[in-house]
């Protein structure tokens, strides 16, 4: 008896979430091909012919060292386990046990988990934080720059710096200056540019620069996210002379499965050989003009839509119509609307590459049909803004904390406790509580305002240390 895969067939329903191929239509031309050949062809192991990203002969090889020339820059590898597997990998290159990374607080949760896979102390970078929208922002340079300045006194030495760019709703500042700065500081930036990979790929003025072109040593794409590839396809590219190609392969080696799916890898290839294609960029810049013009005519008909500087993220602030935007997402997928990212004050639709013709004119409808059904009786209150305006350590290594005795508590108990274990909403990954932290009064009363405002996704308990512990590292 199958239960999944009823559910993989088509239906009538709009996808407006990730992948962005739009279910298969804005799937790359070859990869299309490819997937009309017979069912299992392209299910191949590395041979010799084909080889893998760690390969140095075989078409993979030869894929990546093309791209890698065609951008300019000195490494490009194909990833078939998300930017996941690209982010651990890349942060366990940059720094590993008895060092320490500069994260901003918006960090995804891969990263924490690589922090605490290789004994690397994370040290936050304060974001700022949309309390009207409840989530952050995005990393600006005077907040660097301050944050830089008042960086916490910690017994290891500091190696690496993570940037994310754009975040997921797309939220962007021109990274320029952010990398500049970060490597003023003798520091190789990597950047999580996982919403990201069509600004590499846009020959246009529309998008936000990518950190490619803005220094990054290391940056990650996701080729599902932001590219039409398939989902848990990724790559990383490599550039300076900051971070060696040895440390990078040794690291993908250490993370890497020894099996990489041939179609996955295919996917990779496809996707980025067609975004540089002058058929891509014709097609990004129709979903552009369409997403602009969906945004004009939603404002226009009065639905509270949030500014991002990615125009393919719609940001319906949901909160202006008292509702939030987890009951509006429900609403919207009964009626066959399927958004991304639901949260407690606003519902972001993901509009991605295939055409969203008549998209306008359906919300609208919708939107009118739910202030009907649900009369506004208020804004929403907004959010809490996190007491985490300053640079900050966990006071236990995560690698420690994960590991040590601990015991449940409800959140309403655990002040002034270690937390043992990570409090992170998913969607977005973003974690509000990082295995190591003291659970101070007032992040606490943050950490229950949360509670109550998503109490699926963030429970009203954590586990934390039994005891305190007996070595302090920080
Ligand atoms: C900012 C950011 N980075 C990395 C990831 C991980 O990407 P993937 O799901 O492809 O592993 C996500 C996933 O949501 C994300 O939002």
């Amino acid at each position: 008896m199958h239960s999944l895969i009823p559910l993989l067939r088509p239906d009538r329903r709009q996808p407006l979430h990730l992948p962005v191929h739009g279910r298969g239509r804005a799937l790359p031309p070859a990869l299309k091909r490819l997937l009309r050949q017979a069912p299992g062809s392209w299910d191949l192991p590395e041979l010799p012919e084909i080889g893998g990203p760690l390969e140095s002969e075989g078409a993979v090889a030869e894929s990546q060292t093309q791209l890698a020339s065609v951008l300019g820059v000195a490494g490009c590898w194909f990833g078939v386990n998300g930017a996941t597997g690209l982010l651990q990998a890349a942060l366990s290159a940059l720094a590993g046990p008895g060092q320490a990374v500069l994260l901003p607080r918006n960090a995804h949760r891969s990263l924490i988990a690589a922090c605490v896979m290789g004994g690397i102390r994370p040290v936050f970078l304060p974001v700022p934080f949309l309390s009207d929208r409840g989530h952050p922002g995005a990393m600006s340079e005077p907040c660097l720059e301050q944050a830089l300045m008042a960086l916490p006194s910690i017994p290891e030495a500091i190696v690496a710096a993570v940037l994310v760019h754009p975040t997921y709703h797309g939220y962007a500042s021109d990274p320029t200056p952010l990398i500049a700065a970060l490597h003023r500081c003798g520091l190789p930036v990597l950047v999580d540019e996982a919403h990201g990979t069509h600004f590499a790929f846009s020959g246009g003025e529309d998008l936000p620069r990518s950190s490619l072109h803005a220094g990054a040593d290391l940056v990650v794409h996701s080729l599902h996210k932001s590219a039409p590839g398939l989902g848990q396809t990724a790559v990383l590219w490599l550039q300076g002379m900051r971070v060696s190609s040895e440390a990078v392969q040794a690291s993908l080696l250490r993370f890497q499965t020894s099996s990489p799916s041939a179609l996955l890898l295919a996917s990779c290839e496809a996707t980025l050989h067609w975004m540089l294609t002058s058929s891509w960029e014709r097609l990004l810049q129709r979903r552009l003009q369409e997403a602009h013009q969906i945004a004009a005519r939603l404002r226009a008909a009065g639905l509270p839509l949030g500014s991002s500087d990615d125009p393919l993220r719609l940001i319906l602030v949901t909160a202006e119509q008292g509702m939030s935007g987890l009951d509006a997402d429900a609403w919207f997928m009964q009626r066959g609307l399927i958004a991304e990212l639901p949260e407690p004050l606003c519902l972001t639709f993901c509009l991605g590459l295939a055409s969203q013709r008549g998209l306008a004119q359906r919300m609208q409808q919708l939107w009118r049909k739910l202030q009907l059904s649900q009369p506004c009786s208020g804004r929403l209150e907004p959010l809490l803004v996190p007491p985490l305006e300053t640079s900050s350590t966990p006071e236990l290594l995560p690698a420690l904390a994960v590991r040590a005795q601990a015991c449940e508590l409800s959140l309403q108990d655990s002040g002034g406790r270690i937390a043992a274990e990570m409090i992170c909403p998913y969607p977005p990954g973003i974690p509000l509580l990082i295995p190591g932290e003291r659970i101070e009064s007032d992040r606490l009363e943050w950490l229950l305002s949360q509670h109550r405002r998503w109490p699926a996704l963030v429970p009203g308990k954590v586990k934390v240390l039994a005891e305190e512990p007996q070595v302090q590292l920080g």
